[in-house]
């Protein structure tokens, strides 16, 4: 006999000796046994929990029941038509006070809710708009009339454009409209994913003229280290593209200056912010690039790793994964770090896909082969049982983002996400938020509802909420001494928010 089958044997009667020997109903401490073995291996589900944080979670799982048994479950729904409902919903307020620790996957230009790119930013001076061919807007300030560019044959002075109109409140829904992927009915709008994605690139293309002008650039970024302190979070690892930034005379500005102007204002929003610990920058170009572009762009990270310690994290690769090129693809311009003894840490995108078995479907072990230090998305991981066994191993967190994987239609009902799974098993993951002003989301308060009651359901408790919260930090490119301090920083808000809310 093979030596599988006779461990299958092993195995077999390990399990039946188990079980009760005798007849009839089956043994309740062994019934029970059972059970809380298995609510021991979910997310948190080792954690020793104080007498307060009980109370809260006993509260939290009543309220649970409640929204569970309504007719409008909201993780059961599009997020865009769930939204109202959460935000009336008293454990999603509960989530907005609980300190959530870091937020480890959010890109660097849907960082910021898009009423204030319109209320604020397309209201300061000089600011061009243009309307092209095909219903969208492009943005670009200028002390002058703005030469034509290919989709875009006329610009006019917004200040202008507005008096012309007087009443500007459709105007300005329209502009919010046109940078985000907000519709009343989402499933009409968006049929496929390639549907879907589309509006997502062009509504990318229309901010981009306001959020690299240089001023905005890093008033942006300060805003969205605002929402992101208000949202209770403490800690931000962004991805960024560093895109050539411009000045109203015409001059533009370079990587370097875009990394500095990140650090600059980080240091002075920590300032002003003791308990906020700060923030650092993952590089990401597009993976559409070709090899020799790749090259170059993984030499410019590993100049700016050396020039930038502190702000710089790493790298990444951007954009659809079922449309650009796999990892593997790449494998000449990721392998130069480790062949040059350079250490630059990635955290690749992988497995944002349903694509089971392409080439593409490969990138999750691939990233792994090149040493990630967290995988994103990860939403095809329980299709791989080796690279999954990988991960957990090698303590690779899984980045979640519930709501970009509902809204780009990988899943609809969230009860039904992967992670569901990996959170019942203890697998290394943290959520996050992805790209939360696109989605009409901001923060990480409304992605914690869903995984909290959607992905985690009934079985998710407070231990699951302070593990994820611990494992953002733990699972961050904090050097272990950083983690320590922002640990101990952690657990103060998190005491004094069990405090106050356990009754
Ligand atoms: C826009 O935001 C900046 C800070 O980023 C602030 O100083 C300014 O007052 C705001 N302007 C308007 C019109 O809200
Ligand atoms: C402007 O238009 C909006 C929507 O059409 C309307 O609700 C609002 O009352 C108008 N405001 C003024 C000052 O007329
Ligand atoms: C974008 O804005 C323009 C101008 O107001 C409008 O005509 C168009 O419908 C908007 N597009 C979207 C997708 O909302
Ligand atoms: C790679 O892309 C760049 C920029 O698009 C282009 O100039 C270059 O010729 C391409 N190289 C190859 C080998 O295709
Ligand atoms: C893997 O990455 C970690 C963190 O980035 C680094 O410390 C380690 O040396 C790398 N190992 C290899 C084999 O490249
Ligand atoms: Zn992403």
């Amino acid at each position: 006999m093979a030596w599988p089958e006779i461990h299958q044997v092993v195995v077999m009667s390990l399990v039946l000796s188990q079980l009760p020997v005798c007849c009839g109903s089956p043994d309740p401490r062994h019934r029970e046994s059972l059970m809380s073995d298995e609510a021991s291996r979910q997310t948190g589900g080792n954690l020793l929990l104080t007498e307060a944080e009980l109370k809260l979670s006993a509260q939290l799982h009543k309220l649970k029941e409640q929204e569970m048994a309504s007719l409008d479950f909201p993780p059961a729904m599009h997020f865009f038509k769930a939204k109202p409902l959460i935000q009336r919903s008293p454990i999603y307020r509960l989530l907005q006070r609980m300190p959530k620790g870091a937020a480890l996957h959010i890109h660097d230009f849907s960082m910021v809710g898009v009423e204030w790119l319109v209320w604020n930013v397309t209201y300061r001076p000089h600011c061009y708009l243009c309307f092209t061919e095909d219903q969208s807007v492009r943005f670009c300030f200028s002390p002058l009339q703005p030469k034509p560019v290919p989709q875009c044959s006329s610009w006019v002075l917004l200040k202008t454009w507005r008096a012309k109109i007087g009443n500007t409140t459709d105007f300005d829904n329209s502009l919010i409209r046109n940078l985000t992927l907000f519709t009343e009915d989402p499933e009409d709008a968006y049929p496929n994913q390639d549907a879907v994605w589309k509006r997502f690139e062009q509504a990318f293309v229309s901010a981009w003229g306001l959020v690299t002008y240089a001023p905005v650039f890093k008033d942006y970024y300060y805003e969205g280290l605002s929402q992101l302190y208000l949202d209770n979070c403490m800690y931000l690892e962004l991805r960024a593209l560093l895109p050539e930034t411009y000045e109203l005379d015409g001059s533009t500005h370079d990587k370097a200056w875009g990394l500095k102007a990140y650090q600059d204002v980080t240091r002075q929003f920590v300032s002003e912010h003791p308990d906020f610990l700060g923030a650092r920058v993952i590089f990401t170009v597009h993976r559409g690039l070709n090899a020799s572009m790749a090259m170059e762009a993984v030499e410019e990270a590993m100049f700016l790793q050396k020039s930038f310690p502190e702000i710089m994290a790493g790298f990444d690769l951007v954009g659809r994964e079922d449309e650009g090129r796999p990892l593997w693809y790449f494998r000449e311009a990721l392998s130069l770090p480790s062949e040059r003894g350079v250490n630059l840490p990635f955290f690749f995108h992988a497995g944002e896909t349903d694509e089971d078995g392409t080439e593409v479907d490969g990138n999750m072990l691939d990233a792994l082969l090149f040493n990630t230090s967290r995988i994103g998305h990860g939403f095809a991981l329980l299709r791989h049982p080796v690279v999954k066994e990988l991960s957990r191993k090698r303590g690779i967190a899984v980045e979640v983002c519930p709501i970009s994987n509902q809204v780009l239609k990988l899943v609809a009902d969230l009860r039904n996400h992967p992670a569901s799974v990996l959170m019942s098993e203890g697998h290394p993951l943290v959520i996050s938020s992805d790209d939360p002003a696109m989605f009409g989301a901001s923060g990480l308060s409304y992605d914690f509802y869903e995984a909290f009651t959607g992905i985690g359901g009934l079985s998710s408790n407070i231990g699951t909420l302070k593990e994820l919260a611990m494992n953002s930090i733990r699972y961050s490119s904090l050097s272990p001494e950083r983690q320590k301090e922002a640990l101990v920083m952690w657990q103060r808000k998190w005491d004094k928010f069990i405090s106050e809310n356990s009754r």
